[in-house]
């Protein structure tokens, strides 16, 4: 059975943050809202926690972990060497969406980084979640809250879709805010190197540290092991148009329809009546699309739309982000 408790997401309730804080610390599940998405916490101190997280998950035991901590102090029990420039970020940007990739200190289970010798770390800006981690008194590891290959959970009911009866305990703290993960940012390189991007740019990092590369090289992305992988997707086949003519994106809809039912997500109004055909029409803003986007994509699919079209967005700034998980969502060529 999996406890369902909703409380304030601005200021939550410190009984129900204890209990969720007592499950942690008995080595349980707590699923619990961030500002980017819904994570999937456990206590990153404890291997049999650890393990417990990707077996729920059903996550490739390749693909590492994100530790949450409170404070600064909590992140030297994780990490190694910080350094000057995550240094840096961290007076700039956290709390916040930005996850940085440290030398990991030997006392955490190597699981957690999927072997490798870095260790992921954010400090997330949503109360709930800093008061989670901050009762329960140890780093918080956490993967989004979704069975592995599925779209990220934005609302408590996401997460029980996927989730429940596999973990003890889901905190609802109403829908997430930004909607999309953080941007992943290893600092153990140099220049640093963006390994996912996320609702902190590109820009935003080289304001604060100078110059930041892009993952590009395959030899670089065996560095962020989840990125391989097909993710943030539907079961159903995604298909994602450019910012199109309404009338491109009418004919396109029309010839899938010929072949099953169609859902369509976009700013575009398309006019099709037809009993297999259902749109969702997003205002055309990058904070919309973010906020929006993993709900649309469950919600066709568990209509049972056959094909999702998608309309993209501008891709500067935050909307690298959107694209990107759009683009892994389409994807057909990345392993599973
Ligand atoms: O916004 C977020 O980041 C959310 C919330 C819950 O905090 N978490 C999240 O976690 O998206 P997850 O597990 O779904 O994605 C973690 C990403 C993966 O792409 C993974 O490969 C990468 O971070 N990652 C984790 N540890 C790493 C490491 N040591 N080196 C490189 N990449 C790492
Ligand atoms: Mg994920």
């Amino acid at each position: 059975m999996t406890v369902v408790l909703k409380l304030d997401a601005e200021h939550p309730q410190a009984e129900v943050i204890d209990q969720a804080a007592s499950v942690i610390r008995a080595g349980g599940l707590v699923a619990f809202p961030t500002e980017t998405v819904y994570g999937l916490g456990g206590d990153a101190m404890n291997a049999r926690a650890i393990q417990k997280i990707f077996e729920a998950k059903g996550r490739p035991a390749d693909n590492p972990l994100i530790v949450h901590v409170c404070d600064r102090a909590m992140l030297d029990l994780v990490a190694a060497e910080v350094g000057a420039k995550a240094e840096a970020l961290i007076a700039a940007l956290w709390p916040g969406p930005l996850t940085l990739v440290l030398r990991r200190r030997s006392e955490v289970t190597e699981a957690i980084s999927a072997g490798l010798s870095t260790v992921a770390v954010r400090m997330p800006r949503s109360p709930i979640a800093l008061e989670l981690i901050r009762q329960a008194r140890t780093p918080v590891a956490a993967p989004s809250a979704n069975l592995s290959g599925r779209p990220s959970p934005t609302t408590a009911a996401h997460v029980a879709q996927d989730l429940d009866g596999r973990i003890e305990m889901i905190l609802d703290g109403g829908a997430a805010q930004i909607g999309v993960e953080s941007t992943v940012l290893d600092v153990t390189s140099e220049p640093p190197v963006i390994l996912r991007p996320g609702w902190v740019t590109r820009q935003q990092l080289e304001e604060a540290i100078g110059r930041v590369d892009v993952v590009a090289t395959e030899e670089e992305l065996k560095r962020s092991p989840g990125t391989r992988h097909r993710h943030y997707s539907p079961r159903v086949r995604v298909l994602i148009v450019e910012a199109n003519s309404p009338a491109s994106i009418d004919r396109l809809c029309w010839s899938l329809l010929k072949v099953g039912s169609v859902g369509f997500i976009g700013h575009t109004r398309v006019d099709i009546e037809h009993p297999q055909f259902s749109a969702i029409v997003l205002e055309n803003s990058v904070e919309h699309y973010a906020r929006s986007i993993y709900s649309a994509l469950r919600e066709l699919d568990e209509e049972g739309a056959s094909v999702i079209v998608v309309e993209g967005i501008n891709e500067e700034g935050e909307g690298a982000a959107v694209m990107d998980r759009l683009r892994r969502a389409a994807s057909s060529i990345v392993d599973e």
